[in-house]
C-alpha cells in the first residue's frame, strides 16, 4: 500500500453514535434538504446560490452544538448570510427544527467537517467574519494534535476570509487560549482586536462557568494576505 492509501487525516472530532431524539432525527431527515447540504469534499465549490445573496456578509459559525446562539443571532440579523457547520447529528436536528420553527431565510446547515468544507467548498477570500465558540478543547497532552486551531487551520482562514475580515474565538480551556494567542501573535497578516459579548451563552460557555473556568474571549482581524 501507499502512502496516500493510508494517509488518514488528524481530525478535531470523533463521529460517536450519539443519543439522537427522534424529532431530531426526523429534522435530519426531512429539513436538512431544505435549510441545508450533507457536504463532503467530491462536492467540490458549493454556489453562491445555496451560501445566499454575494453581496451579504457570510457569517460562518465552525461547531455550533445546538445551534441556540446561531439561530437567536441569524433572526436578530436578517440582512446577513449565515453558514453554520457541525458534525454532530443531534446538535444539527436540534438546529434545524429551531431553523424551521422561526422560519429563518438567512441561516444554512452544512453537515460535514469544517475543515474540508473550507478547503475544497468555500471560494477564497470570500468570507465576513468566522465564529469558533469553545472548540473542543482535546484536553489531553497526546491529543492537542485533534485542536482544530493549529497553524494549518489559521494559514486556511488566512485565505478564506475578506481583507479586514474577522475571527471570533472563545474557551474556557487556559491551555488552549495559550497555544490561540501564541499562533496568532507569530501572524502579520492578523491584528488582535476587541471581543464583542455575546447575547446569548452557549451550551459549553455555560458548562465552562459552573466548573469555575474563566472564559477566554478572542477577535483577529485579517489585515492582509
Ligand atoms: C465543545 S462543542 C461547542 C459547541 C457550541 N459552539 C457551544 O459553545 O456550545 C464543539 C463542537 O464542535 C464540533 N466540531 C468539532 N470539530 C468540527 C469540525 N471539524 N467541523 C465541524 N464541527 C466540528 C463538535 O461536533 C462539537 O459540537
Amino acid at each position: 500500500m501507499n502512502n496516500s492509501s493510508t494517509h488518514r487525516p488528524v481530525r478535531s472530532f470523533v463521529r460517536r453514535k450519539g443519543r439522537i431524539t427522534s424529532s431530531q432525527k426526523y429534522a435530519l431527515e426531512n429539513l436538512l434538504p431544505k435549510y441545508g447540504i450533507q457536504y463532503s469534499a467530491d462536492l467540490g465549490i458549493i454556489p453562491d446560490s445555496f451560501l445566499g445573496d454575494p453581496e451579504s456578509p457570510l457569517i460562518i459559525d465552525i461547531g455550533f452544538g445546538n445551534g441556540e446562539l446561531l439561530v437567536s443571532v441569524a433572526n436578530e440579523n436578517t440582512q446577513t448570510h449565515f453558514v453554520g457547520i457541525e458534525v454532530y447529528d443531534a446538535g444539527i436536528g436540534h438546529c434545524l427544527k429551531l431553523i424551521d420553527e422561526n422560519n429563518l431565510k438567512n441561516l444554512k446547515i452544512i453537515s460535514g467537517d469544517a475543515v474540508e468544507v473550507l478547503k475544497f467548498g468555500i471560494v477564497d477570500a470570500s468570507i465576513s467574519e468566522i465564529n469558533l465558540l469553545f472548540p473542543d478543547p482535546w484536553p489531553k497532552k497526546r491529543h492537542h494534535k485533534r485542536r482544530i486551531i493549529n497553524g494549518d487551520f489559521i494559514q486556511l482562514i488566512s485565505k478564506k476570509l475578506m481583507p479586514n475580515g474577522l475571527v471570533n474565538i472563545s474557551t474556557d480551556w487556559e491551555n488552549y487560549a495559550e497555544q490561540i494567542d501564541a499562533l496568532f501573535s507569530k501572524r502579520k497578516d492578523f491584528e488582535k482586536k476587541g471581543f464583542s459579548e455575546r447575547v446569548l451563552s452557549t451550551k459549553f460557555e455555560e458548562r465552562g462557568v459552573v466548573l469555575g473556568h474563566e472564559i477566554y474571549d478572542f477577535c483577529f482581524k485579517l489585515i492582509s494576505q
